[in-house]
């Protein structure tokens, strides 16, 4: 499995805020390289089998109505180590919790509506970013 890969979502409240060009930029300054990037829409059936380790939770409804209701940035990043510092880039949860610089410090609302997903392990990186991506839409920078 390699590790040098991660992905993310801008969701829909960093799109309707505005914040997709910021975002990005502090993205790319921190070191990551943008593999593969779309504007999409997830459709409900999509949020549900994407967000599915939720589905007994209480906010499952709630994220599914959030994460459906505009369109999203779907990307898959690389650096070394992609996974672990995407997750320290964006902060805790709940941005009330996040660290001071972090991406969901400065631009998430609630622990609900909180800017910005990362995959959280190698694995789900890798089946998140084939849920959104075709192999031949994500860029090879090195070839063999
Ligand atoms: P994500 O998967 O989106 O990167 O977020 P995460 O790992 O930091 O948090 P996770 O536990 O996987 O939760 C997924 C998303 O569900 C929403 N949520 N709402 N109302 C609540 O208590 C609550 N808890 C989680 C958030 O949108 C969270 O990012
Ligand atoms: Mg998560």
């Amino acid at each position: 499995m390699r590790t040098d890969r991660t992905f993310t979502m801008l969701k829909p409240d960093s799109v309707e805020k505005g914040h997709v060009g910021a975002i990005l930029e502090k993205i790319t300054a921190s070191g990551f390289r943008i593999v593969a990037m779309k504007l999409t829409q997830m459709t409900s059936d999509d949020a549900k089998a994407f967000y599915a380790v939720h589905s007994e939770r209480p906010f499952y409804g709630e994220l599914v109505e959030y994460m459906t209701r505009g369109p999203i940035i779907a990307a898959i990043l690389e650096k070394n180590n992609a996974m672990e510092d995407f997750r320290t880039l964006i902060g805790a949860t709940n941005p009330a919790d996040a660290a001071e610089g972090t991406i969901r410090k400065l631009y998430a609302a609630s622990i609900g509506e909180n800017a910005v997903h990362g995959s959280d392990s190698d694995e789900n990186a890798a089946i998140e970013g084939a849920f959104h991506f075709s192999g031949r839409e994500m860029f090879c920078y090195f070839r063999m």
